[in-house]
């Protein structure tokens, strides 16, 4: 059926009316809602200056999390809450406690970015968030200020501790069942639907989280034709424990799945948490990163060294596993069909003993693209003549077209001992395994240099140096 996206906007039903469904949020906010308190900085996901709530339902509780409305469209905001920073004060126009605090603390200057900063504060704190100081830079780390300076904003959502949620009473009246269409933007209800409008519509563009798709609306400004939304599918927001491993479904967002890698995987939930910022990971799936098949895709040398598959599904053909180590063919290249859709991801255990180093070398800590990014897992077995490596995984992104396993490296670790003369046989392999490039992050020679040293890191995790220790420079 066609009909109209409608939101709680600041707790009040609203149709989305006046602009297509792959309009920007932040556009229809800024434009046909006239509420301009809501910025718009970079339109592409980077300072957070746009940052609003998400209010939802999550098993009858009210969840609030931290999104940029520039990478949101309205069709994916359809029965969301969204809260602007106009919807904080009350209706006789007093402060929200997080608005005051900003003001008691002079944790606002110019003023362009505070209503992101103050969004991204109240997420944080409705949704039960620490006042450690490494949560509040965490929680923060999506907003840029140019003039205020760091301290007194931090300052500001402490003052601003035990800050309640808003109520969101209407949430539920907006609640769909089934299926919706907005003038091409497709929202199935249940798996069947979806993979019937995949085979329906194979040029359509598929959206999970919309973190890399929605630069197509707020950045090049040439919005997809056709959108199939698949955040609405229930059988694709699993998350499992098996003795098979970790089952990761295809909608799930980073946020979602962290607390569960917590526990399974620590080297991976600290990886993760360096992908873009909350506002990033409050939307953002793994499954869409993998669908860009970007080479400098952060998911995907963790997957590689893990062993994961990839489950595609079409309407035709039902499920199939895929290794991910088959799945990137090429530049941009893979192996999903014209009708299959990734349905989930699945994590099997790592061997027994083994150990997860995964490491991401980007100009900034939070909000960067790896220059490179690598993945280690790597066995060991006690021997009469010392430890001797069992099982060795290496994989790479930024190195070359596709995220790769360094093989030949792997051939020289294999069955070896963990010690200088190995990993520098090793090191020695990785020209040919990866052919980086050199681009605007960093040049062919220092990947090359980093994809090597990041090795020798690993050895010196596994095995602290009792020497001075040498690392290869430029
Ligand atoms: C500010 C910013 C910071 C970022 N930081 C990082 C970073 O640090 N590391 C990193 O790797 N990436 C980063 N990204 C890119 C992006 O956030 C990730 O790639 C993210 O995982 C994409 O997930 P998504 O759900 O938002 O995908 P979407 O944008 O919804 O989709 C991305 C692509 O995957 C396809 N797709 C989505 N779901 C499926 C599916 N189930 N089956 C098949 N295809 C599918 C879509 O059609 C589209 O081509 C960043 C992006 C921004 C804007
Ligand atoms: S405008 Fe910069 S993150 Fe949205
Ligand atoms: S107060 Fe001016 S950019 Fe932050």
């Amino acid at each position: 059926m066609t009909d109209t996206p409608t939101i709680l906007l600041n707790g009040t039903p609203t149709a989305l009316t006046g602009a297509p469904p792959t309009t920007t949020l932040l556009d229809w906010l800024r434009g046909p809602a006239g509420l301009i308190g809501t910025k718009e900085g970079c339109a592409e996901g980077d300072c957070g200056a746009c940052t609003v709530a998400i209010e939802r339902l999550v098993d009858g509780k009210l969840t609030v999390q931290s999104a940029n409305a520039c990478m949101l469209l309205l069709g994916q905001v359809d029965g969301l809450g969204i809260r602007t920073v106009e919807g904080l004060t009350d209706a006789r126009g007093h402060l929200h406690p997080v608005q005051a605090a900003y003001v008691e603390e002079g944790g606002t200057q110019c003023g362009f970015c505070t209503p992101g900063f103050v969004m991204a504060s109240y997420a944080h704190l409705a949704s039960g968030g620490s006042t450690k100081v490494e949560a509040i830079h965490d929680a923060l780390a999506g907003n840029l200020c140019r003039c205020t300076g760091y301290r007194s904003i931090v300052a500001s959502v402490e003052r601003a501790a035990g800050a309640p949620a808003l109520p969101a009473d209407a949430l539920p009246t907006l609640a769909r069942t089934a299926d919706t269409s907005f003038e091409g933007f497709h929202a199935p209800r249940s798996l069947a639907s979806a993979l019937a409008l995949r085979a329906a519509h194979p040029t359509a563009a598929l959206l999970a989280g919309g973190t890399d798709l929605g630069l197509l609306s707020s950045r090049s400004r040439t919005p997809p034709a056709e959108v199939i939304h698949l955040a609405h599918v229930p059988e694709l927001h699993g998350i499992a424990t098996t003795p098979a491993g970790l089952r990761l479904g295809a909608a799930v967002t980073y946020s979602e799945a962290l607390p569960t890698l917590e526990a399974l995987h620590p080297a991976l939930h600290a990886y993760l948490t360096r992908i873009g910022s909350t506002q990033i990971r409050n939307l953002g799936t793994m499954a869409g990163n993998i669908g860009t098949a970007s080479p400098i895709g952060d998911s995907h040398p963790v997957l590689l060294a893990l062993d994961a598959s990839l489950e595609l599904t079409s309407a035709a053909r039902g499920p199939r596993l895929v290794p991910i180590a088959d799945y990137f063919l090429g530049y941009r290249k893979t192996a999903l069909a014209p009708d299959e859709i990734i349905t989930a991801i699945l994590i099997p255990p790592a061997p027994e003993g083994a150990v997860l180093a995964a490491e991401k070398i980007s100009k900034r800590r939070d909000q960067d693209i790896s220059s490179v990014a690598a993945a280690f897992l790597i066995a060991r077995e006690r021997t009469a003549d010392g430890d001797k490596i069992t099982h060795a995984r290496l994989a790479y992104g930024g190195v070359a077209a596709t995220p790769v396993r360094a093989r030949h490296a792997e051939t020289a670790l294999a069955g070896a001992p963990l010690t200088d003369a190995t990993i520098a046989a090793a090191i020695s392999e990785l020209p040919k395994d990866i052919a980086p490039l050199s681009d605007w992050r960093a040049s062919a020679a220092y990947r090359m240099l980093l994809a090597g040293n990041l090795l020798k890191r690993l050895h010196l995790r596994l095995t602290p140096p009792t020497a001075p220790l040498e690392v290869d420079a430029l």
